[in-house]
């Protein structure tokens, strides 16, 4: 493992602190479940939260944020990004203990849309850059699941794509691939917060044979047609009984908006990841399909605004 520590000097010669290289990339946004999936698929969506890394080897932090959420996000060593990167110098015994961290973040904060999987899928990222890659990306995605609790937004945010994640063993696996069809999702954002955690506390410990076969029979029908890119199968794919009945007490409207959605010419819809953002899947008239999800929660006393995104296939990156 190389480290390329770069050593700086004074004008006197003498050695001051170590720094690394300083790294720059680009995390997108992710939609998880998509409706059947629940914690396995996900999807990266082209809007992007940018993060800068230097990492010193003096006890040094300095945090800078703009964008989505900034009054929310810590600037100290609760930061989740600065946890990770703690975490992956930890494990690979670095020679640093500080970090310069800037952030941009476009991805809006506990909507939905894997604000918590882009911070911990950028700051392993960046890290493991700006150490020289000790990890590789499945190594990265095994210990961001491990991070994050389950891998549907980490892998999509590490890959691109649509991903396919699972447990197998004691290991990750995960699949990427692209839709044969031109999908557009239509994001829906409630102007309220909810976290993935209230969120999951809500689902059963235990779901009947019958429900999990439904989502089984679903989430396999979603992924041929995604495949074969057939509009037709797509358009009863989506439905689920795993999560989305238990979640819709905490988004009022979910079932009109949905409905809006399909009326306004969605294949279907779904919640984003844990919610409270709602997703429509199609190929065409997104804006006539977001102003009705709009309308239909704004029916419900729920401000809102809608995104037409377009999947990312490239996953963090540098810049
Ligand atoms: N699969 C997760 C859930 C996604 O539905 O709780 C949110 O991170």
């Amino acid at each position: 493992m190389q480290y390329n520590p770069r050593r700086t000097s004074d004008q006197s010669g003498d050695m001051m602190a170590t720094k690394s290289k300083t790294v720059k990339v680009r995390i997108p946004a992710t939609t998880a479940n998509c409706g059947p999936g629940f914690d396995s698929l996900g999807i990266a969506c082209d809007i992007y939260n940018i993060l800068e890394l230097t990492l010193y080897s003096e006890n040094y932090l300095h945090i800078e944020i703009s964008g989505e959420g900034t009054e929310y996000i810590p600037t100290d060593d609760k930061n989740l990004v600065w946890k990770v990167i703690k975490d992956l110098i930890d494990i690979t015994d670095a020679p640093y203990k500080g970090a310069y961290i800037k952030m941009h973040n476009a991805i809006p904060l506990s909507r939905g849309l894997g604000s918590s999987a882009a911070a911990i899928a950028g700051g392993l990222s960046a890290a493991n850059y700006a150490l020289n890659e000790p990890l590789d990306k499945n190594g990265l995605l095994k210990l961001a699941t491990s991070i994050e609790g389950h891998p549907d937004n980490v892998a999509p945010a590490i890959f691109g794509g649509i991903t396919i994640s699972f447990k197998d063993a004691d290991d990750i696996r995960t699949f990427s691939f692209l839709p044969k069809l031109a999908l557009k999702m239509i994001v829906t954002v409630p102007q309220f917060f909810l976290s993935t955690k209230k969120s999951r506390k809500v689902l059963p410990e235990k779901v009947t044979l019958k429900d999990a076969a439904f989502n089984i029979s679903h989430v396999a029908a979603l992924t041929a047609a995604l495949c074969t890119g057939n509009a037709a199968v797509l358009s009863y794919a989506f439905a689920d009984k795993l999560h989305q009945p238990y979640r819709a007490c905490l988004i009022p409207g979910m079932c009109e908006v949905f409905t809006a959605a399909r009326q306004a010419g969605a294949l279907g819809a779904a919640i984003s990841g844990a919610g409270p953002s709602l997703i429509a899947f199609a190929t065409e008239n997104e804006d006539l399909i977001g102003q009705a999800m709009v309308q239909a929660f704004a029916e419900h006393n729920v401000d809102s605004y809608y995104m037409a995104l377009n999947i990312d296939n490239t996953g963090v990156c540098l810049i």
